[in-house]
């Protein structure tokens, strides 16, 4: 597809292009801005404000303030993500999750986890389903390891629990036109018939509480902002179907370590693996692009720009929790008194331990998986 031209990048479920304006696209989506009155909200359900709230990783929302009331009125909530099983996860990936972890704890939500081996299958030319199906398990064991309460989980690869999506599958496609498929998704004559069908699939779990339980219930999808076109389509039908419509709230994409674009898997200098070795990922590090002058004697006279730097965005969104050491590291930064050497040596040293710690959970995950994953 190219590039939008009133807003010089893309952004759909299937491609992120460009220098996102994330500004421009709360207006394009028609989404809300997250405010102070409602992380306020969070905040005080929670007990604290996570650190992408506080820093604006997790940016816009739907709804979010009539979910906070169906919580606050005893309606049950719940909550909903998923994961398309395209390939090894990476730390971008790991964001919504753990987001959504934090959700859960907080409101003590169940948490329905939707893999869509048949999405990356159909939109994947390369992917054959066995391949798809590798990931898929693969996945679901980082997925576990971020933590979520295996009471409350229930998880799903989609061919594996086709028979219930199906049945609210079909509700759904038959209030959705092809000319509101094609005006939302970009779909085209040579798109195949399998992905036309696929976004009734994927709001299917928008419903799957209310169905499974014949109860109330109000839904809210943590997920990066690139998803919202499928919520577009759930919230349309969601009355129709005599549902709530699902709320949501929305996260920026991590930037890979090399210059311009998120994190992606199709780029592996751009993307820390979960399964990188620490070797693996502080090379990675080494390389990444940061805002430093060319040579330590420049840097040290006019400074480096921490505004255009991965290292700096990674300790920014990712790992430095302390508002302290983030503004003196950016002020160090500016007026030269920290290369970009010790910078990339201290990023490489927590992504190292972050790596060691979910990898140590990943192996306890492989006994783990028949507590979470559902099939029909
Ligand atoms: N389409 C998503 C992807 O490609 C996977 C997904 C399914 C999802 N359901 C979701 C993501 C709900 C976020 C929320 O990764």
């Amino acid at each position: 597809m190219a590039i939008d031209e009133e807003l010089g990048f893309v952004v759909t479920p299937w491609e992120v292009r460009g220098e996102v304006d994330y500004g421009k696209l709360i207006k394009k989506f028609g989404v809300e801005p997250l405010t102070r009155e409602l992380l306020q909200r969070i905040e005080r359900h929670a007990g604290y404000l996570h650190l992408y709230l506080r820093r604006g990783l997790f940016f816009a929302h739907r709804d979010l303030g009539l979910w906070l009331d169906s919580y606050e009125k005893g309606v049950k909530v719940v909550l909903y993500t998923g994961r398309g099983p395209s390939g090894r996860t990476h730390i971008g990936h790991l964001v919504p999750w753990i987001f959504t972890k934090y959700l859960q704890d907080a409101f003590k939500a169940t948490l329905y986890f939707q893999v869509t081996d048949d999405e990356k299958f159909l939109v994947k030319q390369e992917l054959t389903m066995d391949e798809v199906e590798r990931y898929s398990y693969d996945n679901v064991l980082d997925v576990i390891a971020v933590g979520f309460d295996p009471e409350r989980t229930k998880m799903f690869i989609d061919t594996k629990y086709a028979k219930t999506l199906y049945r609210i599958a079909v509700e759904v496609a038959k209030h959705v036109t092809f000319s509101t498929a094609k005006a939302t998704f970009g779909f085209t004559e040579s798109s195949n018939i399998g992905i036309i069908f696929f976004p009734a699939i994927q709001a299917a779990p928008c419903f799957l509480a209310q169905y499974l339980e014949g109860k109330d219930a109000h839904v809210l999808i943590p997920c990066a902002i690139d998803q919202d076109p499928y919520w577009r389509i759930a919230r349309d039908v969601a009355p129709k179907l005599g549902f709530r419509k699902p709320a949501g709230i929305f996260s920026k994409f991590v930037p890979g370590l090399i210059q311009g674009g998120k994190m992606s898997a199709s780029i592996p200098e751009s993307s820390i693996f979960m399964t990188d070795t620490p070797e693996e990922a502080a090379k990675k590090v080494w390389n990444a692009f940061t805002g430093g002058q060319p040579t330590v004697k420049e840097q040290r006279e006019k400074g480096g720009n921490p505004d255009i730097c991965t290292v700096y965005y990674y300790f920014y969104f990712l790992f430095e929790e302390d508002d302290k050491v983030v503004e003196e590291l950016y002020q160090r930064c500016r007026t030269g008194d920290v290369i970009c050497g010790e910078c990339k040596r201290k990023l490489a040293e927590r992504v190292a331990k972050f790596l060691e710690e979910h990898q140590r959970r990943r192996e306890r995950a492989k006994d783990l998986i028949d507590k979470f994953l559902v099939e029909d």
